[in-house]
């Protein structure tokens, strides 16, 4: 797991290509939310690079709070469809113009489950910022209102998005090489 090449089958969308999509998005929220209060809430840990790139690229002011849920077992590279919250919010979304911000939504199960929860919270307003969507795979309904880009049913890994936890740091979207994919095809 030290390498990542020999993972590697493709790359998928490069660092140029990211910087590029992450501005545009930054642009598009920051004139939506002009005026207004915002906070952004990132769940962990697969979206920390594009909340870290995002947050730059936006010209309101803003404030971030964290989140984690779990919604895989160990080795299984698909959702259980089953999420549980391993680290709340420190702040309160009461009253306030919340946006989520995901690394991707896959089959939708935990973002349909984290948006279940924080409405009940009462924020004033509640989106969602996905970079990325594998709309092809979609099990529950959700809403994203900001996307980055919409990709085949491959695994993916790097900008945020790991391999067993390994190679979140690359600056690219890699595709997982096909034969290690079926590996692992309905492991969970
Ligand atoms: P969902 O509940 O099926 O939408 O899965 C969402 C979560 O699964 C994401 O937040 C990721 O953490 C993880 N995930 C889904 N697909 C991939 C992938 O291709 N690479 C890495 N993580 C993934
Ligand atoms: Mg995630």
């Amino acid at each position: 797991m030290i390498n990542y090449q020999e993972h590697l089958e493709e790359i998928l969308i490069s660092e140029e290509q990211l910087k590029h999509r992450v501005r545009e998005l930054g642009q598009e929220i920051s004139s939506d939310y002009e005026g207004q209060d915002l906070l952004l809430i990132c769940i962990l840990r697969g979206g920390v690079l594009f909340l870290s790139d995002l947050m730059r690229e936006l010209t309101v002011p803003h404030n971030i709070d964290f989140m984690a849920v779990s919604s895989y077992g160990a080795g299984a590279r698909q959702s259980t469809g089953q999420v549980r919250i391993t680290l709340d919010l420190t702040m309160s979304i009461s009253g306030r113009n919340v946006l989520l911000v995901e690394d991707i939504v896959d089959s939708g199960n935990t973002i349909a489950s984290v948006l279940e929860l924080l409405s009940l919270r009462r924020p004033k307003s509640l989106k969602v910022c996905a970079l990325l969507e594998k709309a092809e795979r979609r099990e529950s309904e959700v809403p994203i209102h900001y996307r980055g880009f919409e990709i085949p049913n491959k695994y993916v890994f790097g900008y945020g998005l790991d391999l067993d936890e390994y190679h979140r740091n690359l600056p690219f979207i890699g595709v997982l090489r096909q034969d290690e994919a079926s590996e692992f095809a309905d492991a969970s």
